[in-house]
């Protein structure tokens, strides 16, 4: 989600003008959605849904491919198992999945004409919706071999991931989610990128708070409650944190051409702690 910006945010409105201006039920604090028990369960089919895809997709890339066959192969497992791809028609966004290769960052548009090597590594960002809710989740692949520094990067980035889960429980708060994942990132020479953050995620494929994960005060940094759902995303470059945007208004690339990488889990907040709800070990 672009840093900074209430573009992403157009369905809050909606709901808030359905409701004659007052926030919705269950709305609290800033604007965040506590969702209830029965919400929460339906979250964890929807997340479901999306860790079955991914791990699905981990287990079949291969050299070849062009990013729009994952592309088509997501759709068509999230759509078997009853669900809608959340990002197809999102800000008139044209597919089921964003698919980045090396140095791109975020947002990569599948294409026929991108084909698959080996030694690449392939981020892949999608979500299911189903009864109303959400899930979203992103994982990088390695294709084939690829140099150490590659695999280096990734396996930063997805224990950077699990170092900002660790700091979720209620009452600790989202700084301590981003300077975990901050300090794990520049511990092991990478940078944090800083023009996207994660988001709450649920009836909407983005809520409030804004997720961030570096230190920063320019973002409220709110108190976690139990019922919070949030996608956590931290995305490293091995190089410089600042990216720019290409011609065609969607694909994010490093300025340097420098590899990036990408792991995100949709995570429940509970009073002691939190479950992982894209949690690929557990379908
Ligand atoms: N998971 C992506 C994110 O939170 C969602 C991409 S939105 C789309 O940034 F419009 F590109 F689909
Ligand atoms: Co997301």
């Amino acid at each position: 989600m672009k840093f900074l910006t209430n573009l992403f945010f157009p369905e809050t409105k909606e709901i808030r003008k359905q409701s004659g201006g007052l926030p919705p039920l269950r709305q609290s604090r800033r604007g965040i959605e506590i969702k209830s028990p029965g919400e929460i369960e339906i979250m964890r089919q929807s997340s479901k849904i999306v860790a079955k895809v991914l791990k699905e997709i981990s287990e079949i890339v291969e050299p070849g491919m062009t990013t729009a066959d994952v592309d088509t192969y997501v759709e068509k497992r999230i759509r078997e198992m009853g669900a809608t791809p959340s990002f197809k028609g999102y800000h008139g966004y044209p597919a089921s999945i964003c698919i980045c290769l090396n140095n791109e960052v975020v947002h990569g548009i599948p294409s026929k004409k991108k084909v698959i090597r080996s030694g690449d590594i392939l981020k892949v960002d999608t979500g299911a919706f189903q009864q109303g809710f959400h899930g979203d989740s992103c994982i990088t692949v390695a294709v084939g071999k690829v140099t150490e520094k590659a695999e280096g990067l990734m396996r930063v980035a997805e224990e950077s991931l699990y170092q900002g889960i660790e700091q979720v429980k209620a009452g600790n708060c989202l700084l301590d989610i981003a300077g975990a994942i901050e300090d794990h990132v520049k511990a092991n020479g990478y940078s944090v990128v800083e023009d996207f953050t994660g988001h709450g995620v649920g009836r909407n494929l983005h809520e409030l708070p804004c997720v961030f994960n570096f230190r920063t005060n320019k973002l409220p940094n709110v108190k976690l409650r139990a019922g919070m759902t949030l996608a956590i995303e931290p995305i490293l470059n091995a190089g410089s944190k600042h990216t720019r945007t290409l011609r065609d208004r969607w694909t994010v690339v490093t300025v340097d051409n420098a590899l990036s990488a990408q792991f995100e889990h949709t995570v429940l907040v509970t009073e002691n702690g939190y479950e992982i709800l894209t949690d690929r070990s557990l379908v």
